[in-house]
């Protein structure tokens, strides 16, 4: 077991350089053995997610070659074994397997998946759109079989835009026979991205990053090639340090738009930053103003910058109005902010936030990967030093972070836990 200690209260100057997506990484990987020959992928980050499904990828008989950031799968060997139930449940992305095989072979038991306890997170609208396709799905035990005689390309109409629905959708459509519409599909970047990839092999797919995704089905795919875009979770997090311990940081490699709706919060509180082509230059506020924020599908807030934009929300004068409307249980970090100094309270799903309260280092843990973001922006603004446990949680998104800190002043160890 191992934990961060933070030495907060200084100054960040410097640049950090924003790593690959961990969540287009999570299905491009999955999404890479509809080719029947090799697939590369550019910008891929080295987490414990990524390390996780290219295990995955192995056991189902890919060879891989992961060289600095770019990974090269070749499939050619692919088999369709059932992937163990631990491999399935170390991450959520699991689930795009079941897409991904049930496109190649029209049949795949799968384990449920893992991944952050902030929700009850069903799969139902993946699973319907399973069957609309024509497969049929039935539970035996905490597995799912999923199989079809023949994908029929179909209208499929999601509940909600759900990212992982109609990514999934997406590539189990690739190769159904006819086409397949996806109404109602969410717009994030990640669902563009892994469009591309697959357009990049063959498929017909257009309309990715709208709510209506037309894929008229292929008999095959060939090699792949794409690069991955650059995390917008990440820089976001980044930003949000920048903008609580930050003296002229450089964030670098960003798509500006990808992170609008962060900023344009930023500059409601007062954060003074300016945007440098793909680079945004951050110091810390001061005299922040407080501000009301509500989390939606993109382009609106992401709720994965939730929890570390409460952080900034506890250095605001005032009372800001914090609604979450995408997961039921993303509060983990209140109890720990509250513990440091902050004034938090929580109502249902959202939060009423307080400020300006000094924040204090203290015993902190991270309850899930955002929650652990939020306690590194709380540590590095915080007086004195926060020991962070349960860290596996972080390092599941954040490639470097400790290193990528450190490089720009930060006071971050990361320490082996006896
Ligand atoms: C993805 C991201 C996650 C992000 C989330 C929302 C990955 C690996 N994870 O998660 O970081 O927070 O999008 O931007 O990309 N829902 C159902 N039934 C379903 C599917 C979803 O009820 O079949 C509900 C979920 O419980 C949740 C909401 O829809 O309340 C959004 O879920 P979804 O967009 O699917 O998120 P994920 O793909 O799990």
């Amino acid at each position: 077991m191992k934990k961060f200690i933070v030495e907060g209260g200084n100054l960040l100057t410097g640049n950090i350089k924003i790593s690959g997506a961990k969540n287009s990484a999570v299905a491009l990987l999955p999404a890479a053995i509809l080719s029947d020959d090799f697939s590369t992928i550019y910008n891929v980050p080295s987490i414990s997610d990524t390390h996780n499904l290219i295990h995955i990828l192995e056991l189902l008989g890919c060879e891989i070659k992961f060289m600095d950031d770019t990974l090269v799968i070749n499939s050619k060997n692919l088999e369709n074994k059932v992937i163990e139930e631990q491999e399935a449940c170390k991450l959520r992305a699991s689930y795009y397997f079941m897409g991904s095989i049930l496109a190649k072979f029209k049949k795949v038991e799968m384990f449920f998946p893992g991944g952050c306890n902030i929700g009850s997170r069903p799969i139902d609208i993946h699973l319907k759109g399973f069957e609309k396709l024509g497969a049929k799905v039935t539970t035996q035990g905490n597995k799912y079989l999923i199989e079809a005689e023949e994908l029929i390309g179909a209208n499929i109409y999601l509940d909600f835009a759900s990212v992982g629905a109609t990514i999934n959708l997406m590539i189990a459509s690739t190769k159904a026979k006819g086409i397949t519409i996806i109404e109602n599909a969410a717009k994030e970047p990640e669902i563009v991205n892994v469009a591309t990839f697959l357009n990049n092999m063959g498929a017909k797919i257009t309309g990715a990053g709208t709510s209506t995704i037309k894929i008229e089905g292929v008999t095959s795919l060939s090699n792949g090639i794409v690069e991955n875009i650059p995390d917008r979770i990440e820089a976001g997090t980044y930003i949000i340090i920048g903008a609580l311990a930050g003296k002229d940081l450089v964030i670098e490699g960003v798509i500006k738009e990808h992170l609008d709706a962060l900023l344009s919060k930023l500059k409601e509180m007062g954060v003074n930053f300016t945007i440098l082509g793909n680079s945004v230059k951050i110091s810390k506020g001061e005299n922040l103003k407080a501000v009301n924020i509500k989390t939606l599908v993109y382009p609106g807030f992401p709720t994965d910058l939730g929890q570390p934009v409460s952080v900034l929300l506890t250095q605001c004068n005032g009372t800001s109005l914090f609604e979450e409307t995408i997961f039921e249980n993303r509060q983990g970090h209140v109890p720990y902010l509250n513990k440091m100094g902050a004034n938090i309270s929580p109502s249902g799903q959202n939060l009423i936030v307080k400020g300006k309260t000094q924040l204090n280092g203290t015993d902190v843990s991270s309850t899930d990967l955002r929650a652990g973001a939020s306690m590194i922006c709380a540590a590095l603004v915080a007086n004195g030093k926060t020991t962070i446990e349960e860290i596996e949680h972080i390092l599941r998104g954040y490639e470097n972070i400790v290193e990528k800190l450190q490089q720009v002043g930060a006071k971050i160890i990361i320490e082996e836990k006896v």
